[in-house]
């Protein structure tokens, strides 16, 4: 049997992700990643605690447990509270060119979410990875936090004065990890997705939109 055969099936075992692979409740795992088409669980380098820090841990058990709404607005939630980039009291992205006025990710108590606070997957992803905006699936970080220490999540931003990530700093990327389902009985083909599903070998970047200045 050619070799080919074996790969095309490898690839073939894994099923490819729907809308109703990102519900209920999970682990948000953060990956070292500037390319979503080679991604794995592999690239791991942490994960988001409940407060919604990047966080690297020793034992999973530090990892937050998020749980999605399964209905409008389809945010996500911690014991902590609503989770969201618009906590101005989370620390600004200044090293970015494009993202000095972007506050890093948090869930905090007292916050009331909205759709633009929504975490959302694309079909066709070969893991569940989560994407932000128009279509942004990476994120910045500095570096790996330290065991112990916590670190911020920001969304990743791209333009003329800065192609790629923010010098000095990692790209990453989010996969959702299920824990259990909603406990309520829910229709999970009736959460929206985005415009955007993927097909065989597409090539699309995912990065979100290009800033002009
Ligand atoms: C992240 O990935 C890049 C590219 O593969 C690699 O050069 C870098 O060392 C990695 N950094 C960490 C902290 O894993
Ligand atoms: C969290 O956001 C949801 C969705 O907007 C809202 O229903 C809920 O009341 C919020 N929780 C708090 C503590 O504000």
């Amino acid at each position: 049997m050619p070799d080919i055969f074996l790969l095309s099936s490898a690839l073939c075992a894994r099923a490819a992700v729907t809308q109703a692979d990102f519900t209920g409740v999970g682990n948000i795992f953060v990956l070292n990643s500037s390319d979503w088409r080679t991604a794995t669980p592999d690239s791991t380098v942490g994960c988001l605690d409940d407060n919604g820090w990047f966080i690297n841990y020793e034992d999973k058990k530090e990892c937050g447990t998020f749980s999605r709404l399964d209905n409008y607005p389809y945010t996500l939630s911690s014991k902590s509270g609503n989770c969201t980039f618009t906590n101005q009291h989370t620390p600004a992205n200044t090293d970015s060119h494009y993202g000095q006025s972007d506050h890093a990710w948090s869930c905090t108590s007292s916050y009331t979410a909205d759709v633009y606070d929504e975490l959302y997957t694309i079909d066709g992803f070969p893991y569940t990875f989560l994407c932000f905006g128009d279509v942004a699936c990476f994120y910045d970080g500095k570096k790996v936090p330290s065991v112990g220490s916590t670190g911020s999540l920001w969304q990743f931003r791209w333009g003329s004065q800065q192609m790629g990530i923010t010098p000095g700093h990692i790209q990453l990327q989010l996969l959702w990890s299920k824990i259990s389902d909603s406990s309520k009985r829910i229709d999970e083909e009736s959460i929206p997705g985005p415009r955007v599903e993927l097909k065989d070998g597409m090539q699309v970047p995912l990065q979100g939109q290009q800033i002009r200045n």
